[in-house]
């Protein structure tokens, strides 16, 4: 039986710390679904089309790893896809909270789903999307914090050389 896992997040954009926990995923699962959130109420630099796109192109050589979208719950969503794993990078204490609390409101709302939370690489430690944007909006460089795509996709929507 095929074990699917799946991946949410606003991926605004995808980072090399989401590339690192998705490919170490895939050690444990057959196939990973990474999961787009669609949220009107959260203002993204991205649309979803191009965060699909970006992602996309990253994984273009792995037919293990799906690039969907879903809008509504997330417990909706794993269950649509038939699965009953998803996958949460931690970064840091600060995370913690914030996780526990949608952990735990997604097991409320599905007991039969479980979260599994994966540490994320030292070397990735530091990164997030929005730490990312800053960056970027400033001209600074984003080389190895994020995939060569994405840093250009930045380049392009904040209008750097
Ligand atoms: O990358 P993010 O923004 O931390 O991802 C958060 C995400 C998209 C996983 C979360 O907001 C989510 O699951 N949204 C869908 C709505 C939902 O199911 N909410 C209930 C959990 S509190």
């Amino acid at each position: 039986m095929i074990k699917t896992a799946i991946y949410p997040g606003s991926f605004d954009p995808i980072t090399n710390g989401h590339i690192d926990i998705l490919k170490r995923a895939l050690k444990v699962f057959d196939r990973v679904i990474l999961a787009i959130a669609c949220n009107p109420r959260k203002h993204s630099l991205f649309t979803v089309e191009e965060r699909i796109r970006l992602a996309r192109e990253v994984f273009r050589n792995d037919k293990r790893v799906i690039v969907d979208s879903f809008t509504g719950l997330l417990v909706d969503y794993v269950r649509r896809k038939k699965s009953n794993v998803v996958i949460r990078g931690l970064r840091a204490v600060s995370d913690f909270e914030y996780e526990f609390q949608m952990a735990h409101m997604n097991m409320k709302l599905a007991p039969e789903i479980e979260t599994f939370f994966m540490m994320t690489g030292q070397e990735h430690f530091y990164i997030s999307s929005q730490t990312v944007k800053e960056v970027a909006t400033f001209s600074g460089c984003v080389k190895g914090i994020v995939p060569p795509n994405v840093e250009k996709a930045l380049r392009e929507k904040y209008g750097n050389k």
